[in-house]
C-alpha cells in the first residue's frame, strides 16, 4: 500500500463549527495568544488559561466529525494512511482515523505542570480543569497542549513519516505556524503535494497543488480528481 500522510490545521474541522485561528473573527482575533497560549502566560494567570482550555474542551463534547475527517478516515481502505494534525481536537479519531499524531497535544488531556509534553497524561474527557486540581502529589494540573515556545516533541515523527510518504496531502492549515510547516520539506523530492484550502496559501517548497475549496469539497475533489483519475 502506498504510503499517505495527511496533515491538518484547524480548516478541517471549520466545518464542524470550530473556529480556526487566524482568519476573521478566529481565535486569535480574540485572544491574546501571549495570555493563553506560552508558558509565561501560564505562570502569570493560571485560571485563565485553564478556562480558555475548558471552553476549547467543553465545546468539542458537542462537535461531531465532518465528511473530510471521515473522507481521510476511508481512504485507509487504499492506502496506509497517517495523519499528522496540528489540531487538538479529536475528530479525526471520531471520524474513524486509526493513526494521527498529534503535534500540539490534545485536548482532552491535562499533566502535571512539572511534567514534559505527552508525560503522566490523564485523560479528563471533556470535564473542566481548575486552579486546585492536582496529581496525587499535589502538583497543579495543565492542558497537555504544546504553547508556543515551547519544543514539539511528536515532531521527530512526524518528520520521519513525511520523509517515507508517498503522497502529502494538506488539509485546512495556513501554514504559518513552525515547525509544523516545514514537514512539507521533508517529503522526499518528487513526492506529489496536494493542498486543500479555500483561500490561497504560501508553501515554503514549489511544486504543491492547491485544491482551491473547503474542507468537505476539496476531499470530495481530491478524490475524483487526483486519487481515481490519475489512478493513485
Ligand atoms: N476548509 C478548509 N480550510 C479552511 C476552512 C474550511 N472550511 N475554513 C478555513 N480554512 C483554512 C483557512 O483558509 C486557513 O488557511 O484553514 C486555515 C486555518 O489556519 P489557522 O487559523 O492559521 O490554523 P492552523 O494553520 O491550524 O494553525 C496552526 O497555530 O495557534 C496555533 O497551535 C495552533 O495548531 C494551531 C497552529
Amino acid at each position: 500500500m502506498k504510503k499517505l500522510v495527511v496533515l491538518t490545521g484547524a480548516g478541517v474541522s471549520a466545518e464542524s463549527g470550530i473556529s480556526t485561528f487566524r482568519d476573521s473573527n478566529g481565535l486569535w482575533e480574540n485572544y491574546n495568544v501571549a495570555d493563553v497560549a506560552t508558558i509565561e502566560g501560564w505562570w502569570r494567570n493560571r485560571a485563565l488559561v485553564l478556562e480558555f482550555y475548558n471552553q476549547r474542551r467543553g465545546e468539542l463534547a458537542t462537535k461531531k466529525p465532518n465528511d473530510a475527517h471521515k473522507m481521510i478516515a476511508a481512504l485507509e481502505k487504499d492506502f496506509d494512511v497517517t495523519v499528522v494534525t496540528q489540531n487538538i481536537d479529536n475528530l479525526h479519531e471520531q471520524g474513524g482515523s486509526t493513526k494521527v499524531v498529534h503535534l500540539h497535544g490534545e485536548a482532552t488531556k491535562v499533566r502535571p505542570e512539572d511534567a514534559d509534553q505527552d508525560e503522566h497524561t490523564i485523560d479528563v474527557g471533556y470535564k473542566p480543569v481548575n486552579l486546585g486540581d492536582t496529581d496525587r502529589r499535589g502538583v497543579q494540573l495543565r492542558p497537555n497542549i504544546v504553547w508556543f515556545g515551547e519544543a514539539v516533541p511528536k515532531f521527530e515523527t512526524a518528520a520521519r513519516i513525511a520523509s517515507e510518504a508517498d503522497i502529502m496531502l494538506i488539509v485546512g492549515t495556513s501554514l504559518q505556524v513552525y515547525p509544523a510547516a516545514s514537514l512539507v520539506q521533508y517529503v522526499r523530492p518528487g513526492t506529489p503535494i496536494y493542498l486543500i484550502d479555500p483561500k490561497p496559501v504560501s508553501v515554503p517548497i514549489p511544486g504543491v497543488t492547491q485544491i482551491t475549496d473547503v474542507a468537505t469539497r476539496g476531499m470530495k475533489r481530491f478524490i475524483e480528481e487526483v486519487i481515481k483519475e490519475k489512478n493513485m
